[in-house]
């Protein structure tokens, strides 16, 4: 979704917004601008397309000035245009805005707009914010951005110039992210932090509609009450190198492979010789009748793996839910459940909305998050961080694992809270999820071959169907979001055992499957469905551990590591998205930013 930055200090603003944006181009856009100010003006360049349209037009230094604000747009209202495409000047181009997130009453502020004798040059919601600005000005800017800011409703992150005001800029968020860096003379804000982590490592996070006031010197930020307030900056522990590529042709295989290190952060220092600590949380599974997990897109198939994780071990009945429906469909909370929220970026506007929903209904709510301090961090009421690091590619991959690795920590500290599981077999499977980062990086060394040459045989596929059962449905669905996401090919996972009730009819001659078979327990009932799709003319990838077993009715075997079947969806995991990257590296597609799609979701 869109990004933000904005500088001021004491060099050209034009190359580090550009640089900024190209740190935020990973989260999924369609045009780009940038606003400088120079002495009483304000100019802005901005167009349609990838970044590299608005480089050609800005040559890297224009506009001149040192204080600017800078916007990569994912549409919403009003496609992709140059019209569109933000920055945003107000009629008399005294102000320029950028603005991530949608504004609600959009039709009621144009009406009043246009009683007041305003026109509008873009279809964009953005636009009438910048015309308010002029329409409130009295000579405060602090006084304006607070009359705007009570006429707005919905979620917002805003950067603003005014032209004027040297080297000073404006910035507030409500329900939409954006961080205030501070550096040595100079200071930004940004969509994130990764966007401004070569030039600082400070930041602050400032809060729902609080205003920032940005000098070279420093940033002052006013509370609701326009009163000024302290805030500590917070140091964040990334490099700027976490958001390179590294070598890699991409940020998804780079991220692949950095799987294991990130899981074994997750893990490690949460499990001691004596058992499982997760953080300061004092959360006791005994506490709770209940578990609503809900999330968006792959967070949401981590819940799923989580769902099979926590009944197995801990007997707590586990529901889960997409958070776009969990929000409006009235859930039946109280005291008694622990509503857990599963986020990467800590942002989805769904997620966040699902939090407050459950909230409202009584419930606990844990957080599992990968961005520090995001908003579903700060509104839980427990967070459990998963240490992933920065995660570019849009198409998550250690932002999954990580968070399937948190919830196999949460499932087995309930399961010993409320004993449903021996303190031998406890240590015992705490030991094996110690052991899992290990295994997991030579897995991915050694699959990575197959999972090239399985691409490459396979890449021509228009449809692929992903079929298991318990934990292998559940990394089925992962399987096939990620082949979807890059590759572009029809791609859905099926219960093996719903196959029959309709989708079989889909399968004709050279249909690709993939049969995932690691749980023991279902793998002959899963080898059935294999045979029925393959008596059909299907081709059959076989995903398992125990290949002697199902290779006869294959036609090719991406092979599991022998490991407790209840961590083999990391394995079926990493197996599936190496296989998911080749195929789309074989049909050519953009893999870090495939089409339409966003990082973050951050408008609902
Ligand atoms: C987008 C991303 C997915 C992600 C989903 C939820 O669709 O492309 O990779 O799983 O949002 O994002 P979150 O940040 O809440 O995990």
């Amino acid at each position: 979704m869109c990004g933000i930055v904005g500088y001021t200090g004491k060099k050209q603003a034009t190359p580090i917004l550009l640089d900024g944006l190209g740190r935020l181009e990973y989260r999924g856009y369609d045009s780009s601008g940038v606003a400088v100010a120079s002495g009483d003006e304000i100019q802005i360049v901005k167009a349609k397309g990838r970044l590299f349209e608005l480089e050609k037009l800005t040559e890297g230094v224009n506009p001149a000035g040192t204080t600017g604000i800078g916007h990569t747009r994912w549409a919403t209202h009003g496609g992709p245009s140059d019209e569109n495409a933000h920055p945003h000047f107000s009629r008399d181009k005294s102000f320029a805005v950028v603005h991530n997130g949608i504004i609600e009453n959009y039709l009621e502020l144009r009406a009043f707009l246009s009683e007041r004798g305003f026109t509008f040059r873009s279809e964009t919601d953005t636009e009438l914010i910048s015309l308010l600005l002029e329409y409130y000005y009295g000579g405060d800017m602090l006084d304006t951005i607070i009359k705007v800011r009570n006429k707005i409703k919905g979620s917002y992150a805003l950067g603003i110039l005014h032209a004027g005001d040297g080297d000073t800029f404006y910035a507030l968020r409500k329900d939409s992210p954006l961080v205030l860096g501070v550096g040595d003379d100079e200071n930004f804000i940004a969509s994130d932090i990764p966007a401004v982590l070569p030039y600082t490592r400070k930041f602050i996070i400032p809060d729902e509609k609080e205003i920032a006031v940005l000098t070279p010197n420093g940033i002052t930020v006013f509370n609701t009450n326009k009163e000024k307030i302290e805030k500590t900056p917070i140091v964040s522990d990334l490099s700027a190198a976490d958001a390179e590529k590294d070598g890699y042709p991409h940020f998804m295989l780079k991220e692949i492979f950095e799987q294991p290190g990130a899981v074994k952060k997750t893990v490690h220092d949460r499990i001691t010789p004596d058992g499982i600590r997760l953080d300061r949380i004092k959360l006791n599974g005994k506490d709770f009748r209940k578990i609503c997990v809900a999330a968006c897109g792959s967070a949401y198939h981590a819940g799923v793996v989580g769902k099979y994780f926590i009944e197995k071990f801990a007997r707590i009945e586990v529901e889960t839910d997409l958070a776009s429906e969990f929000r409006y469909r009235n859930p039946i909370l109280g005291s008694d459940c622990l509503t857990v929220i599963i986020s990467q970026s800590g942002e989805t506007a769904d997620s966040l909305a699902a939090l407050r929903e459950a909230k409202r209904h009584g419930s606990r709510v844990l957080a599992i998050v990968n961005v520090v301090d995001s908003s579903i961090a700060r509104e839980a009421d427990d967070v459990l961080y998963t240490r992933a690091g920065p995660e570019i590619a849009v198409a998550t991959t250690k932002g999954y694992t990580t968070q399937v690795a948190t919830l196999c920590l949460l499932g087995l500290k309930f399961a010993h809270d409320c004993g449903t599981i021996s303190h031998d077999e406890y240590l015992s499977l705490t030991r094996e999820l110690k052991a899992v980062p290990d295994l997991l990086g030579k897995y991915i060394d050694e699959v990575n071959g197959k999972a090239q040459y399985l691409a490459g045989k396979y890449y021509p596929a228009s449809d692929a169907y992903f079929i298991g059962r318990g934990y292998d449905w559940a990394a089925a669905l992962e399987g096939a979001l990620k082949l979807k996401e890059i590759s572009y090919i029809h791609a859905e996972a099926y219960a093996a055992g719903e196959l029959k009730h309709g989708t079989i009819s889909l399968i004709e001659k050279n249909s690709l499957v993939i049969g995932i078979a690691a749980e023991p327990e279902l793998r002959e009932k899963t080898l059935s469905n294999i045979k029925e799709v393959r008596s059909r003319g299907a081709a059959v990838i076989g995903v398992t551990d125990a290949p002697q077993t199902i290779a006869a009715e294959c036609d090719d075997i991406l092979e599991l590591p022998e490991t407790n079947s209840a961590f083999s969806p990391l394995f079926t995991a990493a197996a599936l998205q190496l296989f998911a990257y080749y195929v789309a590296a074989a049909r050519g597609g953009d893999i870090d930013k495939p089409r339409n799609l966003a990082k973050s979701v951050t408008v609902e």
